[in-house]
C-alpha cells in the first residue's frame, strides 16, 4: 500500500503541517511565532498558545494544497518529543482527534528521529550505515543509523547544545532572537583567526558546550572594560572567530567518529546545519578523507513536518501504530 500521511510538528516555535503520498513529501507548511523575539528567547507558555491559534489553518494548508480529501487520509503523524510539553500537546491532541475522526491510526513520530530521516525526503539520499551529526537548539548528537527505524547515539552534548551556544553567545552581543543566522551572516565578512578561545577536552565522542558560552562572556566583559564599542567594532571578527571555533568542535567530533567506526557516509541535520561555515567545512573535510557527504536543503534544516512526515511513512510501511492513550515525553530519547 502506498499510504497518504498528515503529519504535524509542534515540538517548539514552529507550527509546521505536511502530507505525504507514497513516500514522496508534497507540502511543509510552516508558521513561525515571532512573539518570542522580545524576549530573546522561546517563552514556553507563549509557544503553546500561538500553537493552539496556529494550528487549525496550518493543517487546513497543507491539506488544501496537497488536494486530497481528508477521507483519503490513511494514518495521522504527530511529534511526541522532544520538545516543550505544552507544545506537544497541541500538536498530539490535534492529530488525535484528527484520527479519531476520520478513523485512521496514529502514529508517534520522535522529533531527532526525523531531523536524521530529513535525509529521504529528497535525493540524493545515503546510504546505510551513515553517521548522522545532529546539531540543533536543543540537541548535538552523533547518530549511528542503521536503517529507517534502527539508530543509536554514540555520541551527544553532556550540557548544552551547540545551537544554544550560538543563541546565547549572540544575546550576549544584543543581536535578535534566534541570533545564530546572524552570527553566520556577520562570520562572511570577519577573520576567523582573529580571536581565539580556550578548547574543551572532553574525551570520546561527547560534547560540551557550556565551556565555550562561559568563556565568550568574560571575553567580551574584558574587551568591552578596555574598549566600550567593542562588538561594534569588531562584529564580523567576533562572529568570524566563534563559528570558527564551534564548528571545529563538532567536526573534530565527526572526524573522531568516522575513524572509529569506519563508516564513511556522513550527514548532517537540524538547525545548525544551515550554518555556511558547518556546509564549507564538511564538504573539504569530506573531500580530504573521502567521506560521501549529505547535506539537507536549508528547509528540512530548522524544525518542519516534513521531516516528521518521512520518518511517519516508514513507521507505517512497518505498520507501527500509537494508541489513543500516547502522550508526549518533553525528554525522548532515540530508542534502537
Ligand atoms: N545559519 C545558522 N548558523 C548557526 N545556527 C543556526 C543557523 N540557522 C539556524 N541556526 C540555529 O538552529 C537552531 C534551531 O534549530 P532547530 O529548529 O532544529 O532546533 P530546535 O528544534 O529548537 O531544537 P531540537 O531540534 O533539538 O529540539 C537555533 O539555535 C538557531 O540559532
Ligand atoms: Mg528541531
Amino acid at each position: 500500500m502506498q499510504p497518504v500521511i498528515l503529519a504535524i510538528e509542534s515540538s517548539c516555535d514552529e507550527t509546521s503541517a505536511s502530507v505525504i503520498q507514497a513516500g514522496k513529501v508534497l507540502n511543509n507548511v510552516i508558521a513561525s511565532q515571532t512573539v518570542h523575539q522580545k524576549y530573546g528567547g522561546v517563552v514556553p507558555e507563549l509557544a503553546s498558545r500561538a500553537h493552539q491559534q496556529q494550528i487549525y489553518e496550518v493543517v487546513n494548508e497543507a491539506i488544501d494544497k496537497a488536494g486530497i480529501k481528508l477521507s483519503q487520509l490513511n494514518a495521522i503523524a504527530f511529534t511526541r518529543g522532544p520538545g516543550l510539553l505544552g507544545s506537544l500537546l497541541v500538536g498530539v491532541s490535534f492529530a488525535k482527534g484528527m484520527a479519531l475522526a476520520l478513523q485512521c491510526p496514529l502514529i508517534e513520530v520522535n522529533h531527532m528521529e526525523a531531523h536524521v530521516l530529513a535525509h529521504f525526503i529528497d535525493a540524493p539520499r545515503p546510504t546505510f550505515p551513515f553517521l548522522c551529526l545532529t546539531v540543533s537548539g536543543g540537541h548535538t548528537q552523533l547518530v549511528l543509523v542503521n536503517d529507517h527505524l534502527h539508530m543509536q547515539v554514540i555520541g551527544e552534548t553532556r550540557d548544552d547544545a551547540i545551537g544554544e551556544a550560538f543563541d546565547k553567545a549572540a544575546k550576549m552581543m544584543d543581536f535578535p532572537y534566534p541570533g545564530g543566522p546572524l552570527i553566520d551572516r556577520y562570520a562572511q565578512q570577519g577573520n576567523p583567526t582573529a580571536f581565539s578561545f580556550p578548547q574543551t577536552q572532553i574525551p570520546g565522542l561527547d560534547f560540551s558546550f557550556s565551556g565555550i558560552k562561559t568563556a565568550f562572556l568574560y571575553f567580551l566583559r574584558d574587551k568591552k572594560k578596555a574598549e566600550p564599542q567593542f562588538v561594534e567594532l569588531f562584529r564580523n571578527d567576533i562572529c568570524a572567530s566563534l563559528q570558527f571555533h564551534l564548528v571545529s568542535m563538532v567536526l573534530e567530533k565527526l572526524k573522531l567518529a568516522a575513524a572509529q567506526t569506519g563508516i564513511k557516509a556522513i550527514a548532517i541535520a537540524g538547525g545548525v546545519a544551515a550554518n555556511s561555515e558547518l556546509r564549507s567545512r564538511l564538504r573539504a573535510q569530506a573531500d580530504k578523507l573521502g567521506w560521501n557527504v549529505f547535506i539537507p536543503e536549508f528547509q528540512y534544516c530548522t524544525d518542519n513536518a516534513a521531516m516528521i512526515a518521512m520518518a511517519a511513512h516508514y513507521k507505517f510501511l512497518a505498520q507501527r501504530f500509537a494508541s489513543q492513550d500516547v502522550a508526549p515525553v518533553a525528554n525522548l530519547a532515540i530508542a534502537d
